[in-house]
């Protein structure tokens, strides 16, 4: 296959916003920032690689919106207007080239720690989380406007930066997700218990930002299609709360699923090219026949033709990649230029501690899935 027959080389327009092709670069947390989520020329080093592999669309790691929604030490912020400098940098770096960027906004809600944010962790429902040992405060009314406020200043900034879209980190089990979750929404006001009450907050942080950014600027979500637990999200309920997204603006959906109660089926370790890839496609159908917009889908995508088929035969959009592009950055521009062996990354899942790459360090040459 060359690059003119492959439906992956196909541009496609999301929200106004062109993409010269299906590559998705998944969010990937770079561990790359201060203690206020500042940081400095090797961010802007990692995006500059990523924008010269040749994928068309990346999306920043998560960003934290306040600082009480930092997930982990040395996650970047865009939580203060003095960030928008540095973000311009990256954003600048980008545009270099003919790739476009998304920066991913977040709060982590319950998954964090208070030595992380300085005070107990705060979520829909105080639902204690097994791996931290942290039982976060349930937010108050007033907590959850402020905070839905803090999404929107986010997201002006982000505008302000130069990114071409932001993405809604509604996945993983952060705040959005766990506003969305039976399991961790078990509020009785207005914010929770009923479906209708519990994607409330999704539909409220969207609606701040589409104000804060206005009409033609591109917002996206990365949503669980499921929790992956008993009594959790599932892809019925999720593919509605997208679709009511879209028909209020939202411009592309990215599937995803798990929460940080089960880390492995976020980010699974036993990906076997051409056995088991794209561990979520399944989940992808109800998006399909309920949105009106174009969807990415994430997870275990190792070998160009299972990408190739995933587009081609409509499941998605486009393939969003993570921990393939660690390990290979220029993985796209290959595959454009006629690759066929699938990517090197074994999914060890040893880049969740370094953000490089353990085998690449190892065995710089091997592709082994062994
Ligand atoms: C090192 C690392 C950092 C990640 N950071 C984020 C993040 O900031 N936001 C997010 O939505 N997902 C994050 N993820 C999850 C990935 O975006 C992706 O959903 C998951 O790794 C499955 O895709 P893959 O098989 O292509 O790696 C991260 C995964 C890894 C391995």
């Amino acid at each position: 296959m060359t690059l003119s027959d492959s439906i992956l080389a196909q541009p496609m327009t999301i929200g106004g916003l062109t993409i010269k092709n299906r590559f998705v670069r998944s969010a990937t947390a770079e561990r790359l920032a201060r203690k206020d989520g500042s940081f400095g020329d090797k961010m802007v080093d990692l995006y500059r690689t990523l924008a010269g592999g040749g994928t068309g669309l990346i999306i920043t790691g998560h960003s934290f919106v306040r600082l009480d929604g930092k997930a982990s030490a040395r996650m970047s912020g865009i939580d203060t207007d003095d960030k928008v400098p540095l973000w311009r940098k990256v954003t600048d770096a980008v545009h270099d080239t003919d790739a476009k960027i998304a920066i991913q906004i977040n709060h982590a809600g319950r998954q964090t720690t208070e030595a992380t944010i300085g005070e107990q962790p705060m979520a829909p429902s105080p639902v204690p989380m097994e791996a931290t040992g942290t039982t976060p405060r349930e937010l108050t009314r007033d907590d959850i406007l402020g905070i839905i406020d803090a999404y929107a200043q986010a997201a002006r900034r982000a505008k302000e930066a130069g990114f071409d879209a932001v993405q809604l980190h509604g996945a993983h089990g952060y705040l959005i997700s766990q506003f969305n979750s039976p399991y961790l929404n078990i509020r009785d006001d207005e914010w929770g218990g009923s479906p209708g009450n519990r994607r409330r907050f999704v539909l409220a942080v969207y609606d701040a930002v589409r104000g804060a950014v206005g009409e033609s600027f591109p917002v996206f979500i990365k949503i669980n299609c499921r929790d992956c637990v008993d009594g959790g999200l599932e892809p019925e309920e999720s593919s509605r709360i997208a679709a009511a997204l879209v028909e209020k603006g939202l411009c592309a959906v990215e599937i995803s699923g798990g929460t940080g109660d089960v880390w492995n089926e976020i980010i699974r370790t036993d990906v076997r090219p051409g056995k088991n890839e794209a561990y979520f496609e399944l989940h992808a159908k109800p998006f399909r026949e309920t949105i009106d917009a174009p969807l990415m889908l994430v997870g275990g995508m190792r070998s160009p033709s299972v990408m190739e088929r995933i587009v081609s035969q409509g499941v998605a959009d486009f393939v969003s990649l993570c921990r393939p592009l660690i390990r290979e950055p220029d993985l796209p521009a290959q595959i454009l230029a006629g690759r066929t062996e699938p990517a090197k990354c074994i999914s060890c899942t040893k880049c969740m501690a370094t953000r490089t790459c353990h085998q690449e360090r190892k065995n710089p040459t091997r592709n082994r899935h062994d």
